[in-house]
C-alpha cells in the first residue's frame, strides 16, 4: 500500500477544528483509494509560544522537512500583539516558509455555482471567474535587509526593504508562466513599476522570459490598477503573478469574489522537497473553540495537498467533490449562510463532507 508521511500543524484559534475534519476526510478518503497517511501532528504559532517559547520550534521544522508534505491550518492570536516580532505567531509561519525554501504560494480563486449569490458582487460579474494567484512568498519586502528601528535626528524612524533579485523574479514568474501554459494561457504580472525599482527589475525580468512562452498572452499591471480590475472585470484574469507583498493583498481581496475566505486554499512549493498546503483565512480567534468554523478551505488544502504533493489525484478529486455536494445540498456554516439553506457547526459540516464522500 501506498505511504505517505503528513504533518500537520493544526496551530491557533479555529486550527485544531477544522484540522480534525480534515483528517477525518484524508483518513476516508485513503482508505477508498488505496493509500495510507502517516500522520505526526507539531506545534507552530501561538500554542508553541505557550509550550516553548518559540513560534517554530527547532522539532517542528525537523519534522516538516522529514515529512512528505504539510497542512497547516492557522496562526495568529491577538494575545501575541504585544510581543516582540521575533516571538509572534506570524513569525512561525514566515520561518516555516523560509525555512522548507517555499518560494512558490499558489492561490486559486473559484466561483462554486452554489455560492454565487454568497458575494459581495453581483453575480453576473463574478460568474465563471477562475483565476490562480501566484505569489512569491520568500522575498520581497517580508524578508528584505536592512529593516529595523532607529532614533535619529531627536526623531524615530523604522523602515523595511523591498528587494528582489534576477534569480528570485525568474524561478516564481517560471512557475506562473508553466501554470498560465496550462491553464487558459493568459499571464498577467502586477508591479508598481512607474514607482518602484525593484518592480522595474521585475518587469524586465518577466518580459525576457516571456520570449520562451511564446504561448502565452502576457500583460503587466500596476498593482492599484490590479486591486481595481479585481472588482471591476475578475473574468479577464487567469494567472496573476505578484510579489509577496502586493500578493498577500491581492489574494485577500480575490479570496472575497468567492463569497467567504473560509473557501480558499493555497499551496507553497519549494523546488525541491515538501510542499505546505494551508487555508487562505486565518485563525478567527472571535470562533475559536465555539463549533462554528468553516472547515471547508480546509478540506480543500487537503486536496490540494494529495494533488500536488502526493500526486493522489483520484482522492484529491474525490474531496473536492464531496465539498460540492455538500454545498449543492444545501448545507451551510455561518459565514456562508443564506435563506432556505441548513445551518451547521464546523463538525456537523464534517460528518456531511464525510457521507458525500
Ligand atoms: C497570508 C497571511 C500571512 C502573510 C501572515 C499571517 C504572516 O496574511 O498567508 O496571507 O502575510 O503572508
Ligand atoms: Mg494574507
Amino acid at each position: 500500500m501506498r505511504q505517505h508521511r503528513i504533518v500537520l500543524l493544526p496551530g491557533d484559534g479555529i486550527g485544531p477544528e477544522i484540522t480534525a475534519v480534515a483528517k477525518l476526510l484524508l483518513d476516508a478518503a485513503g482508505e477508498q483509494h488505496g493509500f495510507r497517511l502517516n500522520f505526526e501532528q507539531h506545534p507552530i504559532g501561538g500554542v508553541a509560544i505557550d509550550a516553548s517559547g518559540s513560534p517554530l520550534p527547532a522539532s517542528t521544522l525537523e519534522a516538516c522537512r522529514a515529512s512528505d508534505a504539510v497542512l497547516l491550518a492557522a496562526i495568529g492570536s491577538p494575545r501575541f500583539d504585544a510581543l516582540p516580532r521575533e516571538q509572534r505567531p506570524e513569525t512561525g509561519l514566515l520561518c516555516l516558509r523560509a525555512g522548507l525554501k517555499l518560494f512558490a504560494n499558489l492561490r486559486p480563486v473559484t466561483i462554486l455555482p452554489a455560492l454565487i449569490d454568497a458575494s459581495s458582487l453581483k453575480a453576473k460579474v463574478i460568474k465563471g471567474v477562475d483565476l490562480m494567484v501566484v505569489r512569491e512568498l520568500t522575498g520581497g519586502i517580508y524578508f528584505g535587509q536592512p529593516k529595523g528601528r532607529i532614533e535619529a535626528d531627536g526623531d524615530e524612524r523604522a523602515f523595511n526593504t523591498m528587494t528582489y533579485s534576477r534569480t528570485e523574479v525568474d524561478r516564481i514568474a517560471k512557475v506562473a508562466f508553466d501554470l498560465a501554459r496550462d491553464r487558459n494561457g493568459k499571464l498577467c504580472s502586477v508591479d508598481k513599476a512607474n514607482v518602484l525599482d525593484v518592480s522595474q527589475l521585475w518587469r524586465d525580468r518577466v518580459d525576457a522570459l516571456a520570449a520562451n512562452y511564446g504561448d502565452v498572452e502576457l500583460s503587466h499591471m500596476y498593482v492599484d490598477n490590479a486591486a481595481m480590475q479585481l472588482v471591476r472585470n475578475p473574468r479577464q484574469f487567469d494567472v496573476l503573478l505578484t510579489g509577496n507583498l502586493f500578493g498577500d493583498i491581492l489574494s485577500d481581496e480575490a479570496a472575497m469574489l468567492t463569497g467567504s475566505i473560509g473557501m480558499l486554499p493555497s499551496a507553497s512549493l519549494a523546488s525541491e522537497g515538501p510542499g505546505l498546503f494551508e487555508p487562505v483565512h486565518g485563525s478567527a480567534p472571535d470562533i475559536a473553540g465555539q463549533d462554528l468554523a468553516n472547515p471547508m478551505a480546509m478540506v480543500l488544502c487537503a486536496a490540494m495537498m494529495l494533488r500536488i504533493g502526493l500526486k493522489e489525484n483520484d482522492a484529491a478529486t474525490a474531496l473536492e467533490r464531496s465539498v460540492e455536494r455538500v454545498l449543492a445540498a444545501g448545507f451551510r456554516t455561518g459565514d456562508l449562510m443564506s435563506e432556505g439553506c441548513t445551518q451547521l457547526g464546523c463538525a456537523g459540516m464534517g460528518e456531511q463532507l464525510l457521507q458525500a464522500l
